[in-house]
């Protein structure tokens, strides 16, 4: 059995429910920068090394798909030169880490509105999910410009020209059509999302998908976010009692 705070990584999963699917908002990278008197540039370094980690540890723990918030659609709301720093270092990581990732059978793919990207990290994106689209052991989606709202948008736009051609009637549209039509209806709706840095929000992340999600929330800042954490993380969710609006399992049998 893992012990917290023993550094040692077994990946033991014996009474550990790992999800399927989760989501990770890789949120603090700047406070993280700001406590050590380092520019945010930094902070976000340290971050994107971390994400390494985070995809290493949950590969090996055994979750399929893990979704990760890297931009929104909100962050082009920071200054100019810090919004740059973060293409580049997007651009790069792809192109310094895809050895590790292939090593780890980790295979990769984007969400969020791609077409509004500059050209370089839409080269990125096609070049990365191209060479890895064989891989088997996890898929890593990396939300990028993304924003649940206008992912929603895009859906209830693809099903309106259909309903303006005279393929679907109004009445035909069903929670699964809008599901169906997301960025990618292949993925599992996350069952647990973790927000490091203490903040309690969804910030536009998922909210399709996150009807069900379980939250944990840390207080660590993003790039210091590690295993021991993550194992706690699992170790939560496996207790929790995930009801859907019924009952729970020992409650629908008396
Ligand atoms: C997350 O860290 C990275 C992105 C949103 C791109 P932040 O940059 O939001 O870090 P804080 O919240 O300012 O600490
Ligand atoms: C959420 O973090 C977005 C990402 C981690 C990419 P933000 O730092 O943008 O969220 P707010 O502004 O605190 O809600
Ligand atoms: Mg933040």
């Amino acid at each position: 059995m893992p012990v917290l705070g023993n550094k040692k990584k077994t990946y033991d999963t014996t009474g550990l429910k790992v999800p399927v699917s989760l989501g990770v908002i890789m949120d603090g990278n700047g406070r993280w920068a700001k406590k050590r008197l380092l520019p945010r540039s930094a902070g976000h370094r340290a971050g994107a090394e971390n994400l390494k980690e985070l995809c290493r540890n949950c590969g090996r723990y055994g979750v399929k798909y893990l979704t990760v918030y890297a931009f929104s659609t909100e962050n082009w709301a920071r200054p100019e030169d810090e919004v740059h720093q973060l293409m580049e270092l997007f651009v790069e990581f792809f192109e310094k880490y895809d050895p590790e990732l292939e090593q780890e059978g980790i295979r990769v793919r984007f969400t969020g509105d791609i077409a509004s990207l500059p050209e370089k990290v839409r080269e990125t994106i096609a070049i990365g999910e191209e060479r890895s689209k064989n891989r088997q052991k996890m898929q890593l989606i990396v939300a990028m410009n993304y924003g649940g709202r206008r992912e929603i948008e895009s859906a209830v736009r693809k099903i309106a020209s259909r309903v303006k051609s005279g393929e679907v009637e109004p009445e035909e549209i069903t929670e699964q059509m809008i599901s169906d039509n997301l960025y990618l209806p292949d993925v599992p709706d996350p069952e647990l999302i973790i927000r490091p840095s203490g903040e309690f929000r969804i910030s536009n992340f998922l909210l399709w998908e996150c009807a069900y999600s379980e939250f944990w929330i840390s207080d660590t800042l993003w790039p210091d976010f590690g295993y021991d954490e993550l194992t706690q993380a699992f170790r939560d969710f496996a207790g929790r009692d995930r009801r859907f609006g019924g009952l729970s399992s020992k409650e629908a049998s008396t």
